[in-house]
């Protein structure tokens, strides 16, 4: 979803704000942002409360240039053993980047308390892979993410059979005697995860899904990982149908599969640092993710989210906070957003309760960037997320810079906040997707390509960064910290616990890939 903001309605809205603060709209004309933050927080100034004006101050292009020098000297560190830099879990370059960052928190002496939490992630990796049907190579076959390889990592060959809906129930596999043949499978209503985990309890010696809906390829994930998986392909609509008609009109196909490739178990660390002072029943929460892709450093994914909160956390130091401030670098969202959801699913309900709000960072300064603004909003996603959303449009105008809004639907580590009923939401400056003429006009760029042509890549490295975003958005991340750290009269209370379950499930992606 696109959207080009009137300015008419942001206007009006700083407009009414400004009349309710102060006596005259004569401010009106020499009014910038600095101006109404003063304004706004100014009765807080004896304690030394934080204010967005003031943390803004400690942010500069100097000091983030610096640190993604340091970073990708860590990543660096990889080469020996990954052949490149890398800062994937488990590399020395991801060990040496939560040192990093462990060490720069202790800097700031005793003002946050810095913990760490280990937890175990699965990593996978396909050296090789091979689909065969009806004597052919579908075109678009790719080894979903945390497939294992096929039997003794050798081909297996079988009938293809196609099972019926979907494959969310072992006995859908049963009704087409699945048993020793490679089992073809329609995306939807379950998980890839599970489809997978039902073909081989049916005894299918591989599964192949294909996509329900149009495109080049499935990028896809088992998202966890199973005791009866069995190696599996995605394919795409057209080859998926394609074999479907084939045996509907009674034609006996065989096929082969081959994965070559392994899947470890890696136990990695999310760090939390949480000022010591504040209201310990009202936490403002913001995470990056401290780990990267096992292709390349992530410097810009997620290195510059990892850096802006590392110097966002030193700016506050400075200053005392109302509410408590929680920082987290979680490890493993490129395996699927493992560690933001090992956190979540570790709070009681009391700790969950207390988390007022969550806000993601992730890939802040894409060098053909926009600035995008996670649609979030409280008709589909927790109370509080409509609000948060409405303080980063406020914050973009402030800037004069203009912005998009994108879908909010699991490609980061926001999805098990909103799970769990906290409200959420987020920035970025663009993946994968493509920039429109229509985003040239609003941020300059180049249409037609990719908002970062390096992701996951090994080139996103210090200079695939665009430092003028990173800039803005590492204000941003101030501004967003400042404001909810002095204050948060006016943003919604936590729901009550019954609503909470109707959020459950409604994200298709687990971080970059397909889930469902
Ligand atoms: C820029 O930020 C860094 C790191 O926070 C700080 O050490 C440095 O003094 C700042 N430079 C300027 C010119 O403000
Ligand atoms: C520091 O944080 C840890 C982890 O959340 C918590 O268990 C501990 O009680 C905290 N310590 C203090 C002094 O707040
Ligand atoms: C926080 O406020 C107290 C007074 O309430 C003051 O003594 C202390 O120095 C302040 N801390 C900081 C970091 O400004
Ligand atoms: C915002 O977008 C408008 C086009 O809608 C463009 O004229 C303007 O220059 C853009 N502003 C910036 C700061 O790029
Ligand atoms: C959301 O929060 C607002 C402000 O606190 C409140 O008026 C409203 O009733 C809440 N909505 C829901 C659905 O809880
Ligand atoms: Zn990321």
């Amino acid at each position: 979803m696109k959207f080009q903001h009137s300015k008419a309605t942001t206007s009006a809205a700083l407009f009414s704000l400004i009349c309710s603060s102060v006596a005259s709209p004569i401010w009106w004309p020499s009014l910038d942002f600095k101006g109404l933050q003063t304004v706004l927080t100014s009765s807080s100034e004896d304690d030394n409360i934080v204010s967005s004006d003031g943390l803004l101050d400690y942010v500069n292009k100097s000091g983030l240039l610096a640190r993604a020098h340091e970073l990708y000297a860590l990543a660096v560190r990889s080469e020996p053993s990954y052949g490149h830099p890398t800062r994937v879990i488990g590399s020395p370059g991801h060990e040496k980047t939560i040192e990093y960052i462990k060490s720069e928190l202790s800097k700031l002496g005793d003002y946050y308390n810095v913990s760490t939490q280990d937890f175990e992630a699965y990593s996978g990796f396909v050296y090789e892979s091979r689909l065969v049907i009806n004597g052919e190579i579908p075109k678009s076959a790719e080894p979903l993410s945390l497939t294992g390889p096929t039997k003794d990592k050798e081909p297996v060959y079988g009938r293809i059979v196609h099972v019926p809906n979907g494959g969310c129930s072992v006995s859908d596999f049963d009704s087409v005697l699945a048993s020793d043949s490679i089992a073809l499978i329609e995306r939807g209503t379950c998980s890839f995860g599970v489809k997978s985990e039902n073909a081989g309890a049916a005894g299918a010696f591989a599964a192949v899904i294909f996509d329900n809906q149009p495109g080049d390829t499935l990028h896809g994930t088992l998202g966890e990982v199973l005791p009866h998986q069995v190696a599996t392909f995605g394919i795409n609509r057209e080859d998926g149908q394609k074999y479907v008609k084939l045996i509907e009109e009674g034609k006996a196909l065989e096929g082969s599969a081959y994965i070559d490739g392994y899947i470890n178990v890696i136990t990695t660390q999310n760090i939390i640092a949480e000022t010591r002072g504040g209201n310990a029943d009202s936490i403002v929460c913001l995470g990056a993710h401290s780990d990267s892709v096992a292709e390349g450093p992530g410097i810009n994914d997620d290195g510059t989210g990892t850096i802006s909160l590392l110097e966002v956390a030193s700016g506050l130091a400075n200053y005392n906070v109302t509410n408590k401030v929680r920082f987290a670098w979680w490890s493993a969202e490129e395996e699927g957003l493992v560690g933001s959801n090992y956190y979540v699913s570790q709070l009681s309900p009391e700790e969950n309760r207390k988390i007022r709000v969550f806000m993601d960072y992730d890939m802040m300064a894409s060098p053909n960037y926009a600035y995008q603004i996670y649609d979030s909003d409280n008709s589909a996603n927790p109370n509080g997320s409509s609000e948060l959303r409405q303080l980063y449009i406020d914050f973009y105008e402030s800037q004069g810079v203009n912005y998009t809004f994108i879908p909010f639907d699991g490609r980061s580590d926001y999805y098990a906040f909103i799970e769990n009923g906290i409200p959420g939401g987020g920035v970025a400056t663009g993946a994968e997707g493509i920039k429109t003429e229509e985003e040239v006009e609003l941020f300059g760029g180049k249409a037609g390509e990719w908002y970062d042509s390096c992701y996951h890549q090994l080139c996103d490295d210090t200079t695939n960064l665009n430092y003028d975003a990173w800039l803005i958005n590492t204000r941003l991340i101030a501004h967003s910290v400042a404001t909810y750290g002095a204050s948060l009269k006016g943003f919604p209370e936590r729901e009550v616990e019954e609503k909470v379950s109707s959020y459950r499930s409604k994200f298709k992606y687990r971080g970059s890939k397909l889930i469902f």
